[in-house]
């Protein structure tokens, strides 16, 4: 077995080191099991690929909340043998989203910042085991976590049985890097006390004690971040389009010359925006974000950061060596907290966020697809762009024009299904351009949209209904014609091409 002796600060608590398998052994059928992990960062990986073992020869399931998104060692597995019976509040797994959409997993996609309040207040029921992988654990018993924060302080507070994973692979230098804070419940809230993107609010370890911790299990297997995809043209356009808005802000004196405290998704378009920022003349910029990605060393690197708060550290492989090779020096630009802290709608608005995320597609009035394929397959889930979406100073939604091959406009009449409403949504960027829907009515909106954001192939198509629809309404407020726009995605789904 792997020694971690060091690493079990408190000596008592080292005749709990017990193997992966001994754990697995343990948990029940129907158990809840509340776990650390937001991305591919900071997720027990021992005991679910000891438990997905056991699921083999012995088929059963388990219901698993997390922090997000996990990698291939607890999603994956155990979708890998339909171990998961319900899972919240996010996913990205390959293997996972199927068994979401054939009816196998009862998914709750929920806001993120709302996941940990939810599971305290017990609306979702109780937490048979919170598992959490750590650092460290401290005399006191109290945990030091990995590369993530996630819901693991809130599923620790909230269980009677704390199962830990203590990760070799994650080097001891993060201790430090996290801040982590509770907030009280109703009727008892308090105003969260953090008032610029660097505040320390909590302390630097997950509270525990030794009395809650029944097993401890030693790990060596690293995060399974992916490698970053080379930037498409279509993102390097939108981040150039992202960068002439931002500097137009700058120049009307609606924001600072480093900006206001920056939001951004994961994935292609997020990463070229952030690269962007690099390559420009901006400084002393804030990140205030969920997940910390490659691009923020690079900004480090280039003096152009101040801090960037998250919840997640998730860099590509190459970015996590990178950053354990001169972690004295990151670590001191990053900063790790609770994602109710890192999406926190009342601090998100209090710092005037400038969120930018990423749609599946926009209607022509502004409302927003981020997770349902024409309508019904659960792609992702909601993640955290409502919470940002929502109480930013400045909400930005990208999705290239052209999906599946140009086969689908992303601009349609009518989103299959809404995330993010109208009401919400400042600014639509495609590779074609910039749509401002500040202070502009449904109608102008509409214009707006289909002039700057959609493809040209699908502009007649787009303006063509728009102009029919406020026909047929009589120039109603939203017009509509809504068997038609509804049909829009049938066409998709009956010939695989919205042209025919
Ligand atoms: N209609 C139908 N399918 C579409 C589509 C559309 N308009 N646009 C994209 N798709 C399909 C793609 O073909 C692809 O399917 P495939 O994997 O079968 O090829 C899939 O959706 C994902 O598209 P891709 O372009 O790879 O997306 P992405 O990596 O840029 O991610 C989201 C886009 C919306 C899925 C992703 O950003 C997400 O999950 N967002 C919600 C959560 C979030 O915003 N998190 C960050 C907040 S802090």
């Amino acid at each position: 077995m792997i020694d971690i002796t060091d690493r079990v600060r408190n000596k008592d608590l080292q005749s709990k080191i017990v193997t992966a398998e001994e754990v697995a052994n343990w948990i029940q059928p129907g158990m809840t099991l509340a776990c650390s992990g937001f991305t591919a960062s900071g997720y027990p990986k021992a005991i679910p690929m000891a438990l997905a073992e056991r699921m083999k020869k012995e088929p059963f399931q388990v219901n698993i909340w997390t922090g997000a998104s996990t990698g291939p060692e607890l999603d994956g597995v155990l979708a890998e043998v339909k171990g998961i019976k319900q899972r919240l509040p996010y996913q990205t797994d390959s293997k996972l989203r199927p068994e979401i959409n054939d009816g196998t997993v009862n998914y709750l996609d929920l806001h993120l910042s709302e996941s940990a309040g939810l599971t305290r207040a017990g609306y979702l029921g109780k937490i048979d085991a919170a598992v959490v992988e750590v650092c460290a654990i401290t005399e006191e018993g109290n945990l030091i976590p990995t590369t993530s924060v996630g819901n693991a302080a809130s599923y620790v507070q909230s269980a009677d049985i704390v199962i830990v994973e203590v990760n070799t692979s994650q080097p001891l230098a993060l201790e430090g890097m996290h801040d982590v804070y509770i907030p009280l419940d109703p009727p008892n809230r308090l105003p969260i006390p953090l008032v610029k993107a660097d505040d320390r609010i909590g302390t630097t370890f997950i509270p525990c004690t030794p009395e809650k911790i029944k097993f401890i299990v030693p790990c060596d297997v690293k995060d399974h971040t992916r490698d970053l995809s080379p930037i498409d043209e279509n993102s390097k356009k939108m981040a150039a389009f992202t960068l002439e808005l931002l500097h137009a802000e700058i120049a009307a004196g609606r924001m600072p010359k480093n900006l206001l405290p920056l939001q951004s998704g994961v994935g292609n378009v997020a990463n070229a925006v952030l690269a962007g920022f690099v390559e420009s003349d901006m400084q002393d910029l804030v990140v205030y974000t969920e997940v910390i990605q490659d691009a923020m060393l690079d900004l480090i690197d280039a003096g152009k950061l101040r801090i960037a708060s998250g919840t997640a550290f998730s860099p590509s492989p190459a970015g996590m060596d990178r950053f354990y090779k001169d972690i004295d020096k990151y670590r001191k630009y990053i900063l790790l907290r609770p994602e109710e802290i890192s999406n926190s709608p009342e601090v998100v608005h209090r710092l005037g966020v400038i969120a930018m995320n990423t749609a599946l597609e926009v209607d022509i009035y502004g409302n927003i697809n981020s997770t349902h394929v024409t309508g019904t397959k659960m792609m992702n889930g909601i993640g955290g762009s409502g919470d940002f979406a929502r109480n930013a100073y400045l909400t930005i939604f990208y999705t290239p024009s052209l999906a599946k091959g140009g086969k689908i406009s992303s601009v349609v009449p009518m989103c299959s299904h809404v995330d993010h409403t109208e009401h919400d949504v400042d600014i639509i960027i495609t590779e074609q351009g910039i749509a401002d829907l500040r202070g502009k009515e449904p109608r102008s909106r509409a214009l707006e949209i289909i002039n700057k954001c959609a493809h040209p192939e699908y502009r007649p198509i787009l303006l063509d209904y728009y102009e029919r629809a406020l026909a047929a309404t009589k120039k109603a407020n939203t017009p509509h014609i809504i068997d038609e726009a509804l049909s829009f995605h049938s066409r998709f789904i009956k010939t695989g091409d919205m042209h025919k």
